[in-house]
Order: structure tokens, then C-alpha cells, then sequence
């Protein structure tokens, strides 16, 4: 989708259909909408009239006019108006637009209490994530599709700011879709050197540093836990590193760093404790986290935050096989940390181990971000449309929440109480990879501090809200991409 500004008053604005906001308790029409209803004779208040359209967030109707469709969508009271709201109200205008067949649509810089800049940019996110669609597996592909999108803007000054608001939406939407794309392909396509070949691809359309290390080199730098994991399939792991390093700093400044992890499970079959067909029927998203990752890393050229960041992915399959992991083993981490084996399922946290160690002794991160699809637990915790923050640094994680609140994703803090470190205790080996079934989520975010060590860090465990299984304002079914644009808005800052 093409997204690009026009200065021009509504009723002027060329397109096959126009997306217009109302708020509840507008009965007689703002001025900009009156103006637009006379140049339709009057054709958008009777439609409104006749179905008491109250203006509701999430309601949206239509009319017809000059062969021009007019949606209208609901934003709810005005002084309740927030981004998310714009990006729903958006979302659901655009979707009603191609549904009806516009491939150009015009659209109101909606939600008037908040700067052109946010308004641009919900719009823009809303539109794009809300019109997401997977086909590639298809043989009828999607035939409705809205190719232009126009943000009406009649002033010059806040045209400007708009445009501004538009190109950061496009890139956290374009960002999220990407991830999108890699975690909804399926794990028969998407092997650990498909995720190393679309990082590699990345490296080559933009300015970043892209290195992949194979089995031989992990074994060198000491991944024990990493290639633990790895050791039940067929297919060879890759440590996938991509870099991003800003201009030059100011004399004497030094960048900050900021490390992500991306759990990169391509397909989750629990390994020898294999999963029941339940629950491994969606174990194609277990690279959730990591394509986040890649999705981040790919917006991070063209938004040109201020801090060095960094994309790590330790990608494997977990698979069973003569050649895999057993309950009782031990494995060594990159760090030394020795690791008995509980259960072979708990294999997302043996891997983001290793990817701690090499944040901290290979690049001596400032900062960890890890995204993972980590527990079950903590989709019983909290349901399928928060993921769950754990962290070693309360003020870098009251940061990171106020950027997700921002990016109208949602984030719940669960304690990483200091006593339930004993469930980890092992009687061969420093740790082992399970503790008991209560607190689950919690206890693998203190298996994970044991190797985030003393850098500040923050874990997201985004096994609910990673994908979902019916449609959603900004999502259909499937993957949400879920955590790209939380941690674009905190690199942002
Ligand atoms: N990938 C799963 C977690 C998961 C479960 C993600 C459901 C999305 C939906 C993870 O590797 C796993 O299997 N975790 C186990 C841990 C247990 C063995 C301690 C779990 O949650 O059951
Ligand atoms: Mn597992
Ligand atoms: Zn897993």
C-alpha cells in the first residue's frame, strides 16, 4: 500500500472511497463532514439517521454518493480518544473500503486531540496491519486490495508534521508485516537457514552487518545449551547476529548498545517429552520472538535511532530423534553455567541462555531486550492478548511499559520473586532447565536472569499475544507480529 499526504480539503480529495471519523454525541455533523454531506446531497446524514450510527469505537457504516464510497468510522466520546483507538477506527475504515472495492482510499488524519504527527501515524499503522492478509500458500489470492492510501490534510504547517507521523507508521507497519510474513509461513519452509538466509537478504537491501555462525563455530564459542537443543534435528542451527550501528556519535560520546534476543524455535515438537497434538499443532510460531527481531532490525536503517543495536537469534528446531536431547542430561552453557535437563520442552530458555552470554561477553551489552514465545504458563497467566515483562532493572522496564502503552500493545509485569530461584536448583548440575508447574512464566524469567547477569535487561515472554486464533482490530488470524512495534517505539525515544 502506497501511503502519501494530500493537501486538499475532503470533499476535494480524489479517490474511489473516503474513510471520515465520527465521535458519540456528533448527531448534527462537524462542519467538515457537513460540507462533505452537501457535496453528496445529502446522501451521508441519511444514511447515518437511518441506522442510528451513534459513532461508537469499532462501528462503522457507509454511503454512497457521485460513485464514491463514504466510510464512516466511530471514535467513541471525544475526550477518550487515544492512538489505539485511531489505529482500530482506521483499520476497520480501510477494511470496509476494500471491501466495498476502493483500491484508492482518502482518509482523515482522525482522533483531533492528538498531534497531526500521532494522528498521521495511527492512521497509516491501522491501515496497513488492518488490511493484512497471508495468501502465499493459496490458489486464490487476495483480489481486493487497496493499493493507495491518501492522508487529507488541508494545512501546509501540520501537512509537514503529517508526512513526518505517516513514514514512522509506514515503517513500524511495514516492520510488523514482515515478521508477520516469517513466523505464519510454515516450519516445512521456514528452517533455521531460511531465518539466516532472510536475515542475510536484510544485510544486503539495507545498511546492516549480518553475521551467521554455524554448528562448528557455536561449538568453539562454547553454546553447549544452544546445540543442546539443536541435537534432535535434521536441520543445522545458525546463530544469527545483525547489527546496526548509527552515524558517528558526538565527540567523546559512546553509544549505547541495545541487545535484542529473539527465541527462533522454528518448530517447537517438545523434543523427546514430545508434545501432545494440541498443543504442538502451533508450534510453527515458536520463532515468534525472532522474527520480531528481524522485523525490528529491517525498519532500523530508515527510523535512525541514536543507540547501536543489535539482533541475535539462536535458531534451531526442537525435534526428537536418536540423536536428541534426553531428560537427565547436561549441558554446558557459553558461560560454563552447567544445566541438567528436566524436560526437553523447556528448550526456548536453554537457547536465549547461550544468546545472553554472547550479549554480554561478545558485545558487552548496555541493554537486553529478549522477546520470546517462552511458557504456557504465562498464557494461563494472562490470556492470549498481553505478554508478560519480567526484568533485573525496574527504571529500564518502566521505560520499555511506557513505550508499549504508546504502541497500543500490552504488557503485564510479573514478579521474579527471589525465593523461587530454589525451584531451579539441580543435584548434578548448577541449574536445571524446569522448576514446578505454579508460576511457570516466572520461573523461566529467573532461569533466564542467571544469564542476563548484572546488564540491564527485560524479558518479554509474548507466548499469548504472538499470534491469535480469531481475528483482531489490527490482526486477522494468525501471527500479530506482536513486540516490533513496543521496542521500535523504545528505540525511538
Ligand atoms: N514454545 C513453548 C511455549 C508455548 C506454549 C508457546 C503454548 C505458545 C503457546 C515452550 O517451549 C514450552 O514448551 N514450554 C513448556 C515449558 C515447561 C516444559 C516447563 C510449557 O510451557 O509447557
Ligand atoms: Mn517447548
Ligand atoms: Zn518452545
Amino acid at each position: 500500500m502506497k501511503v502519501e499526504i494530500v493537501t486538499k480539503r475532503l470533499e476535494e480529495a480524489p479517490a474511489d472511497a473516503l474513510v471520515v471519523g465520527l465521535h458519540v454525541g456528533e448527531a448534527k455533523l462537524p462542519e467538515r463532514l457537513a460540507r462533505l454531506d452537501r457535496a453528496a446531497q445529502g446522501q451521508l446524514k441519511r444514511v447515518l439517521d437511518a441506522e442510528k450510527f451513534s459513532g461508537k469505537a469499532g462501528h462503522v457504516t457507509h454511503a454512497h454518493a457521485d460513485g464514491r464510497r463514504i466510510v464512516v468510522a466511530g471514535l467513541g466520546p471525544r475526550a477518550d480518544t487515544t492512538a489505539e483507538i485511531v489505529r482500530r477506527a482506521a483499520a476497520a475504515g480501510v477494511r470496509r473500503a476494500r471491501d466495498l472495492g476502493a483500491k484508492t482510499v482518502a482518509a482523515e488524519l482522525l482522533g483531533e486531540r492528538l498531534t497531526a504527527r500521532q494522528r498521521a501515524q495511527a492512521v497509516v499503522e491501522g491501515a496497513i496491519l488492518g488490511t493484512y492478509y497471508f495468501d502465499r500458500y493459496k490458489r486464490e489470492k487476495a483480489d481486493k486490495t487497496v493499493d493507495e492510501l491518501r492522508l487529507v490534510e488541508p494545512d501546509a504547517r501540520r501537512a509537514r508534521e503529517a508526512r513526518d507521523g505517516m513514514r514512522r507508521g509506514e515503517s513500524f507497519a511495514l516492520a510488523t508485516s514482515f515478521a508477520r510474513d516469517l513466523i505464519n509461513a510454515p516450519a516445512n519452509d521456514l528452517h533455521p537457514t531460511d531465518l539466516a538466509r532472510a536475515a542475510t537478504e536484510l544485510g544486503k537491501e539495507s545498511r546492516l552487518d549480518v553475521k551467521v555462525f554455524e554448528r562448528a563455530e557455536c561449538q568453539k564459542m562454547g553454546m553447549g545449551a544452544f546445540l543442546g537443543v539443536a541435537a534432535g534435528s535434521e536441520q543445522p542451527p545458525k546463530f544469527i547476529h545483525v547489527t546496526y550501528s548509527p552515524g558517528r556519535a558526538a565527540a567523546g560520546r559512546r553509544r549505547k548498545k541495545v541487545v535484542l534476543i529473539g527465541k527462533g524455535i522454528t518448530f517447537d515438537s517438545g523434543g523427546l517429552d514430545l508434545k501432545p497434538p494440541d498443543g504442538m499443532l502451533r508450534m510453527k510460531y515458536d520463532m515468534a520472538g525472532a522474527a520480531a527481531v528481524l522485523g525490528i532490525m529491517r525498519a532500523l536503517p530508515v527510523l535512525k535511532p541514536a543507540a547501536e543495536v543489535h539482533g541475535l537469534i539462536a535458531a534451531t528446531e526442537n525435534m526428537p530423534s536418536g540423536a536428541a536431547l534426553r531428560p537427565g542430561d547436561v549441558l554446558r552453557a557459553m558461560n560454563g553455567t552447567t544445566i541438567e535437563i528436566g524436560n526437553t520442552d523447556a528448550e526456548g530458555r536453554l537457547t536465549l541462555a547461550d544468546g545472553l552470554c554472547y550479549a554480554n561477553t561478545k558485545i558487552q551489552a548496555d541493554e537486553i531486550i529478549d522477546m520470546a514465545t517462552l511458557t504456557g504458563a504465562c498464557v494461563i497467566a494472562l490470556g492470549q492478548l498481553c505478554s508478560g515483562l519480567m526484568t533485573n532493572n525496574q527504571p529500564l522496564a518502566n521505560r520499555f511499559m511506557k513505550a508499549a502503552e504508546a504502541a497500543g500493545e500490552r504488557l503485564w509485569q510479573l514478579p521474579l520473586i527471589d525465593e523461587y530461584r530454589d525451584n531451579l536448583k539441580s543435584e548434578v548440575a548448577d541449574l536445571n532447565n524446569v522448576g514446578p508447574r505454579g508460576g511457570g512464566a516466572i520461573t523461566a524469567g529467573l532461569f533466564l536472569k542467571e544469564f542476563a547477569g548484572k546488564t540491564p535487561w527485560v524479558h518479554l515472554d509474548i507466548a499469548g499475544p504472538a499470534f491469535t486464533e480469531k481475528d483482531l482490530p489490527l490482526a486477522p488470524k494468525g501471527a500479530t507480529g506482536f513486540a516490533v512495534r513496543t521496542v521500535l517505539t523504545y528505540l525511538g525515544e
